[in-house]
């Protein structure tokens, strides 16, 4: 049994997580990413991830997607720098160079084609990367006990909504047991886990949880998840640590979805509304 320290993350622990950017820097100090996001279809996940990494201070980032995705992501995201998949539909490869990136953000729109599960196969067992792990990407992990065997220690972020939670950890009795068998879970693979929903939970390797107290209904929307793989990754490339970056990635999301509901209403809010607030969300806690 892991002994559990539970938080509510206030304003005030936000503000303290998020560094002022130093005067004399360049973008190499910011951190490059990787996101490996977008299946055919599916590529407006791989845009909203891609948008969001951009609007969360991240120095530089690449992603990769499949063929067909590769005008889409050079034409909605100029700032970002766009490597073609060979396969037109689907992720089956890692890119050259796989070193140059300091955190690789997998999951959103891509698909659970036999292709990707090999690819995510390939970097599970090669990657020395910090990952952040959602969507799809969870589903094929979830569906091999030898996937899950590979995780690293101490490198993975993963990011479910509570299907894509049982999925991975499995069916629990009320959501006071899933809160516990999740933090089972960080403990037995030392990673962690942003359960999302209405006060999204985070749970820490060492048994840490803590509730988020950002966030409205209007989040409630096609792509907002996607948004939130984005900013937790490029707070990692900016070498914020595994547990800050869940914690101020979700504060700043769920933030930046309440300044959306100021302008847009919940009813009328989309996923791209929320990346819209986040400059405002992140001066907020300056
Ligand atoms: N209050 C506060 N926040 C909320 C609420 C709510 N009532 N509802 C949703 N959110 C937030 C969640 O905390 C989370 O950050 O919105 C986000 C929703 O993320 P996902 O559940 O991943 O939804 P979405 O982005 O639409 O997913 C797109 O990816 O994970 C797959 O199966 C999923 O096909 C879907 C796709
Ligand atoms: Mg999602």
């Amino acid at each position: 049994e892991v002994e559990t320290d539970l938080y509510f993350t206030t304003h005030q622990d936000a503000q303290r997580i998020l560094k002022p950017r130093k005067k004399f820097s360049h973008k190499g100090i910011y951190g490059h990413a990787l996101l490996l996001c977008g299946g055919f279809g599916k590529m407006g996940a791989a845009v909203l991830a891609a948008r969001a990494c951009l609007r969360s201070g991240v120095g530089l980032l690449t992603l990769q997607v499949p063929s067909a995705g590769y005008s889409i992501l050079q034409t909605a995201v100029p700032e970002a720098m766009t490597l073609s998949d060979k396969n037109r539909k689907h992720l089956s490869e890692l890119p050259q160079d796989i070193e140059k990136y300091n955190v690789i953000g997998i999951g959103p729109g891509l698909g659970t084609e036999r292709v990707t599960k090999t690819t995510i196969g390939q970097l599970l067992s090669t990657s020395t990367h910090n990952l952040v792990i959602d969507a799809d990407a969870i589903n094929i992990i979830a569906s091999s006990e030898k996937l899950k065997a590979s995780l690293p220690k101490n490198k993975v972020i993963f990011t479910p909504h509570p299907k894509e939670l049982e999925r991975l950890i499995g069916k629990s009795n009320n959501d006071y047991d899933r809160l516990r068998d999740m933090l089972e879970f960080c403990h037995e693979y030392q990673c962690y886990i942003v359960l999302k929903g209405n006060n999204s939970a985070i749970g820490t390797p060492e048994g840490n949880l803590y509730f988020n107290t950002t966030g409205n209904p209007g989040m409630a929307t096609g792509g907002t998840g996607d948004v939130l793989t984005g900013i937790i990754t490029a707070l990692v490339a900016q070498n914020y640590t595994l547990e800050e970056a869940c914690i101020l990635g979700v504060y700043v999301h769920g933030l930046a979805g309440d300044l959306a509901l100021k302008s847009v209403g919940d009813i009328a809010m989309i996923a791209s509304d929320v990346t819209d607030h986040l400059p405002q969300a992140f001066m907020h806690l300056q």
